[in-house]
Order: C-alpha cells, then sequence, then structure tokens
C-alpha cells in the first residue's frame, strides 16, 4: 500500500485527479470506477480542469459509480447520478451513455442484476474511493460479513447521521442504497482512496496504523490489493498519529 500524505486536501485531490488522468492518457478507453460524496467531490474539479487544458480526453472512457441511494430517482438533486452529471459528466466530453451509475427506483432486483451485469462487463482500470466515518466505502457497511457483489445495503446510523448534512432533514436521508460489493471494488486493477477530515480518523486508523483485516471496517481489506494508493493530508495525518 502506497501512503501519500499531502500539506492540504486541495493537493491531494489534485494528484489523485493525476493519476486518474494518467490512466485515460495511457488507456484511451480505460473503465473509470467513480464515487460520489464531498471528498471525490474535491478531484472532478481538477480533472474538468485537465480536460478543457486538453490534457485528457474523455470521449472513449467508460464509468461505473460504487453506489446509489435506493429511493431516489435520477433527476433528485441528491442522487449520486445527478451528483455525476454536474459534478463531472456534463463538464467533459464523455459520452453519457457510457456511464454507469445503478437505478435507485423502480424494480431493484432488476436494477442490482443489470449493474452485476455491467460490473461484469469489463474490468475498472482504477476505482477512486472515499471512506465512510465507520470505513465503509461504496456503501459497504461494517458487519460480520461483507458482500462480494452488488446488492442493497442498510445504511448505518452513522452514516445516515453524516449524509444527512445533504438533506433538508435527517428524514429525507434514504436508509438503504444499491453498492457494489467488497469483492468488486477489490477487483479493480488500481485503488485510490481519499480521505480527509477528523471524522475519518477511527477509520484511518485501522487502515493505517495495523495489518488487521476487519469487517467492522470494510475500508481494511483494501490492504490485499497489490495496486493501491491511499492519499491523506497532513491534518489527518497527523490526528491519527501517521509517522510518514
Ligand atoms: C458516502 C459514499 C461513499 C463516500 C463516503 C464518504 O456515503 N457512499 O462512497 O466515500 O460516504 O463521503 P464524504 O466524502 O462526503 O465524507
Amino acid at each position: 500500500m502506497r501512503v501519500i500524505v499531502t500539506e492540504t486536501f486541495a493537493q491531494a485531490c489534485e494528484i489523485a485527479a493525476g493519476v486518474i488522468a494518467d490512466v485515460v492518457r495511457k488507456k484511451p478507453d480505460a473503465r473509470l470506477g467513480l464515487a460520489t460524496g464531498s471528498t471525490a467531490q474535491g478531484v472532478y474539479p481538477y480533472l474538468v480542469e485537465a480536460y478543457r487544458e486538453g490534457k485528457v480526453d474523455f470521449s472513449r472512457v467508460n464509468t461505473v459509480n460504487l453506489d446509489e441511494y435506493v429511493g431516489l430517482a435520477a433527476d433528485h438533486p441528491q442522487s449520486y447520478r445527478r451528483f455525476m452529471d454536474e459534478n463531472l459528466f456534463d463538464r467533459i466530453n464523455i459520452d453519457k451513455t457510457r456511464t454507469v451509475v445503478a437505478k435507485g427506483t423502480g424494480d431493484l432486483e432488476a436494477n442490482i442484476r443489470e449493474f452485476r451485469l455491467s460490473l461484469g462487463q469489463k474490468p475498472i482500470d482504477v476505482q477512486l474511493l472515499g471512506i465512510g466515518v465507520d470505513g465503509h466505502v461504496g456503501f459497504n457497511e461494517p458487519g460480520r460479513v461483507l458482500c462480494d457483489g452488488a446488492h442493497v445495503e442498510k445504511l448505518d446510523q452513522s452514516t445516515i447521521d453524516a449524509n444527512a448534512r445533504f438533506f433538508s432533514s435527517r428524514e429525507e436521508v434514504p436508509t438503504q442504497a444499491i453498492s457494489m460489493g467488497m469483492g468488486d471494488i477489490l477487483r479493480a486493477r488500481k485503488l485510490l482512496l481519499l480521505a480527509t477530515g477528523e471524522s475519518k480518523a477511527e477509520a484511518i486508523k485501522g487502515l493505517l496504523l495495523n495489518e488487521t483485516l476487519d469487517a467492522q471496517n470494510p475500508a481494511t481489506l483494501i490492504k490485499t490489493h497489490p495496486d493501491v494508493t491511499v492519499i491523506l493530508d497532513k491534518a489527518l495525518a497527523k490526528s491519527v498519529g501517521y509517522v510518514y
């Protein structure tokens, strides 16, 4: 596991965007695994900038997102489809028919079948990850066992509380999500996990300060991956006592 500690969160985002852009430059029809949330949101402006400056071409790229809330239609202001359109897809030259975000409404079983089919079609070249306060990646919440493939996940109260800031009230936060499984994430060729903020300290400790794999902290499973880069800012590194 490669760990990069940056002075600022902005620098962490710029490095993460640089890694993604490099993957696309080397493989113009790459499959990008993308993430939502405020951490990932810091990365996309750098990709948009690289595109505007002619440094990267997304015309042959295809993407698949980690997850989507159950119950939010694609056009809901807090749906992850809308997040992706607004933060990235509508700002670059990607063919949106080649972007996959699981559908959160309608026949969930059919949606999961479709999502699984898509995940099986083409390997992910690089998967961007944030981390939840409880160590979730995608929406794989802590538990006795973790799922291999795409599934519906019941969200933990701490996740609902953390994501309530995006909704007008806590009651509006969906309680379930469709998520890639841990296996789907670990099958990506390259993993890029980005973290910032003191609320992530406990989860990051489990990832960086010991060698255990803990289903109660799903992010720890990425330690088994042969090509993983963790990027965090100095403030978070210091708060967990990570020596770099
Ligand atoms: C969300 C997403 C995750 C994200 C995480 C952290 O609920 N499902 O993919 O990494 O929680 O979000 P944030 O970056 O906003 O703290």
